[in-house]
């Protein structure tokens, strides 16, 4: 990827602002704070130590200016020292960083049930925030996602000279969202209280001090019993990639030498509606018990690599993440990893959907300890729909299946060997509609000097359910289904002609591939090659004459011409 331009704010700033930033901490640290919590949790690794103390000096208890009050993800971690490297001038290898980032990560991280609701902020997922409150309205959610903040726990003194260090740097930033610019409010509000006269950033630290703070009893009592995860052996896998759809096949970790959370890692997998065979190799580090971080490519090319965010539950029995790839991240295949145990276990289908009245309907069912032979009677849907003939052959059992016509629509269990899996199948009698998922998408334009932001859409086959009404609580998702792609106008202004410009779906899969990023002269006004349009799915389903349709809006917009993150790398 190209590189970004430096931060400009380098220029605005005097390196008194940032030097006040860390001798108003150091001295906070020096005397006793008055609530022990503001004291922080003391850094114990002498590498961290020798690595950040020529400008943040550990008192006698190994408390450390800034870092001490402060806990975080790995990628919160790595995001700081990067910061530091390029703003603040530290210098530090690439060996030293990773071990850095992993043993604050372990000492100053985060329970399991604190990263939960911020893991859509590491795994990079697109889509809307649900982490919501009035009190960062408009201040914080103005410049990055609020995923940022709630993957930090901080002490007050803190959260107070995040404020400050917005403000260092970025000092317009008082003018944009940290002060209130409009008069003060008067008089009591409706409930009799006096006006509210906080500036909106004091505002937002009151409210992350309470809901952020350092100390709390989810981490006290993870960091009470943390011990490496024991987690080599082999694993199951089931994937989806967006417009590519199921994927299954395992995981095997086999433990790195010396290290008790690196494993690495061996991994093959399908993709059931192509056949399309994948193995990748890689390396995997276990942050704080239970975050993985790994990277795995095909054969050792770098244009193959995946990054791979994954939990693991504190039960080690199940692991679930996403692994992505592109300019944006946004190239990811969403993956659950489950223990493979001993016995036959299913993994997944190629298909979930079953018509009433078709004889002769194929599925494969992907399974883990697949048994030498497998017959018929191994296998059953419930009523109304008899297996004719199951083979099974390198983990996958291949059933034919004749549905009745008045069998029972609605989901309903599978069961192989003895083993029920709820809800696994559904019945249906008809195609009454399809709809696109993601509901709405987001594209950038590039290819020039910035990477271009792929779009990919699925196209899922709908049933009206028992009563007959589309949108309605019981209808019933089908399969996802290979539909022909095209774009529409997205009216929005009038006679941008967006569809000229914004770029190409593919008709087969579903990628759209935005154009070039720059002013085009080919365009009235020699706009940017961005707008909105709709990718439009239309399927046929197996005799029926007249295709179905489903659409979702589609945004192509501006490059992330500024990134904030500073380019330096370790
Ligand atoms: C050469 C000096 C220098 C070194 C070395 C240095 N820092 Fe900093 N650090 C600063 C300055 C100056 C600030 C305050 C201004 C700022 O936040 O950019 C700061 C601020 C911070 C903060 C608070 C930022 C926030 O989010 O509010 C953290 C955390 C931090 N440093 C971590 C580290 C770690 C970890 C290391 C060691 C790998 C390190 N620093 C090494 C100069 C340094
Ligand atoms: C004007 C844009 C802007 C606004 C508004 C803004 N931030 Fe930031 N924030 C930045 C930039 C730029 C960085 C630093 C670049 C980087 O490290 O990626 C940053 C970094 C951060 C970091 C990471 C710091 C570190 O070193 O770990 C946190 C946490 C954060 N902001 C929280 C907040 C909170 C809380 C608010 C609201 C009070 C807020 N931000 C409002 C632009 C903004």
């Amino acid at each position: 990827m190209a590189k970004p331009a430096r931060f400009p704010f380098r220029m605005v700033l005097g390196a008194g602002a940032v030097t006040c930033l860390l001798t108003a901490s150091s001295a906070a640290a020096q005397t006793p704070p008055a609530a022990a919590a503001d004291s922080g949790i003391p850094v114990t690794d002498t590498a961290v130590q020798k690595a950040c103390s020529p400008c943040h000096r550990p008192d006698d208890k190994g408390v450390m200016s800034r870092i001490s009050g402060r806990r975080t993800t790995p990628e919160g971690w790595e995001r700081t020292i990067t910061r530091m490297m390029a703003l603040n001038n530290l210098k530090i290898d690439a060996q030293t960083a990773r071990a850095v980032v992993k043993s604050l990560a372990n000492s100053h991280g985060l329970a399991p049930e604190e990263a939960r609701p911020g893991l859509y902020e590491v795994q990079r997922r697109l889509g809307d925030e649900e982490f919501k409150s009035d009190a960062l309205n408009g201040t914080c959610d103005a410049c990055h996602s609020l995923g940022r903040i709630i993957t930090q726990r901080r002490t007050k003194p803190e959260w107070d000279l995040l404020i400050s260090m917005h403000r260092g740097w970025y000092p317009i930033i008082d003018r944009q969202t940290f002060r209130r610019m409009g008069p003060a409010p008067r008089g009591r509000d409706a409930q009799g209280r006096p006006p509210d006269l906080r500036h909106p950033s004091e505002k937002a630290v009151d409210f992350l001090s309470d809901t952020f703070p350092l100390e709390t009893k989810d981490w006290s009592g993870w960091t009470a019993s943390m011990r490496p995860a024991r987690i080599d052996g082999t694993w199951t896998l089931s994937g989806w990639e967006v417009s590519k759809g199921p994927i299954y096949g395992k995981v095997v970790l086999t433990p790195v030498a010396g290290a008790a959370d690196e494993f690495t890692n061996t991994t093959t997998y399908t993709y059931a509606r192509t056949g399309e065979q994948v193995s990748r190799t890689g390396r995997v580090t276990i942050y704080t018990g239970f975050q993985w971080r790994g990277r795995t490519t095909v054969g050792g090319a770098d244009t193959t690599a995946l990054r791979e965010v994954m939990f693991v539950e504190p039960d080690w029995n199940a692991i679930e993440g996403r692994w992505f790839a592109g300019g944006y991240d946004e190239l990811g295949i969403d993956v659950k990893l489950q223990r493979a145990g001993a016995g036959l276990t299913v993994v997944g289908m190629d298909h979930t959907a079953l018509k009433t009245g078709g004889t002769g309907q194929t599925l494969k069912i992907y399974v883990a300890n697949a048994p030498a032979s497998v017959a018929a009677r191994d296998l059953d849907f419930g009523p109304g729909v008899t297996v004719s003939a199951a083979t099974v052959a390198s983990d996958v059992i291949t059933a034919t299946v004749d549905v009745a016509a008045g069998a029972a629509i609605g989901p309903r269990a599978l069961v192989v060997g003895g083993t029920a899996k709820p809800g696994a199948i559904t019945v249906y009698d008809k195609v009454d509609g399809i709809r696109v998922t993601p509901t709405w998408n987001m594209s950038r334009v590039g290819g020039v000097v910035f990477p271009k932001m792929f779009a990919r859409f699925d196209a899922w086959a709908f049933n009206n359910g028992p009563d007959k009404k589309p949108n309605t609580d019981d209808d019933l998702r089908l399969d996802a289904v290979v539909a022909q792609w095209s774009l529409e106008e997205y009216k929005a202004t009038f006679e941008d002609e967006d569809l000229k410009f914004v770029g190409a779906i593919d008709a087969a899969s579903g990628i759209f591939t935005p154009n070039v990023e720059g002013p085009n002269p080919q365009r009235k006004g020699e706009r940017n090659n961005m707008g909105d349009v709709w990718a439009v799915a239309s399927y046929t389903p197996p005799g029926a004459t007249t295709p179905l349709k489903g659409r979702a809006h589609l945004l192509v917009t501006a490059p992330l011409y500024m990134k904030f993150d500073p380019t330096v790398t370790p």
